[in-house]
């Protein structure tokens, strides 16, 4: 199967989903990106992997955007579109597009802690038990259905960044083995 991913910031996870797809019969064929200095940028091109902008800001509506992105990705025949730290909401015209072909990952237990700081609220909480979501996507934020979730414990006093270093290497172990299952047809 062929895969996009569409990011905004350092590409992480894009990274290691280049590197799993790599020794798979499956591609990483474009990275999608809404911001012109990110860093995940550099990991494309370093992957050899092509990019294409989506500008958020040309049109009136992310409709307008997203319309003409998606005349861009018609011809290469992706099957799955995975969001890895796109910090941009999908309207229902690309979320109907790719109906149930589009998953995200998010960094907490999904219902909690939806939006921008999953991984601060997380930390800050009570919670004994900590952890990140994959999830296909629907017309919320961070809300569709859970396709698997990975759970950690909280460990008591704890750096804020060793806690973030940990749900990092999660999510890394993590996105690339369901997007595999999902190719693979493991995963309906
Ligand atoms: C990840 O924590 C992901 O869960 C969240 O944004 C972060 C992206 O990190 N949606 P990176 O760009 O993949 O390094």
């Amino acid at each position: 199967g062929n895969v996009a991913v569409f990011a905004s910031g350092s590409g992480s996870n894009f990274q290691a989903i280049a590197d799993a797809l790599k020794e798979s019969p499956h591609r990483l064929v474009l990275l999608v990106c809404d911001r012109k200095k990110a860093y995940v940028r550099q990991r494309a091109q370093a992957a050899g992997i092509p990019v294409e902008d989506i500008n958020y800001f040309r049109g009136d509506t992310r409709e307008d955007a997203e319309r003409e992105l998606l005349e861009r990705l018609k011809p290469r025949s992706i099957d799955l579109i995975v969001l890895a730290g796109f910090m941009r909401l999908l309207s229902p015209l690309l979320v109907d597009a790719y109906k149930d072909r589009i998953i995200n990952i998010h960094p907490s237990l999904l219902p909690k802690y939806p939006g921008t700081h999953g991984i601060e609220e997380s930390y800050r909480s009570g919670d004994r038990e900590l952890g990140i979501t994959i999830h296909r996507v629907d017309y919320g934020l961070d809300t569709g259905p859970v396709i698997r979730q990975g759970k950690i414990p909280r460990i008591d006093g704890e750096s804020l960044e060793d806690f973030e270093a940990r749900i990092h290497a999660l999510e890394h172990r993590l996105y690339p083995e369901v997007i595999l299952d999902i190719l693979e047809g493991n995963i309906s």
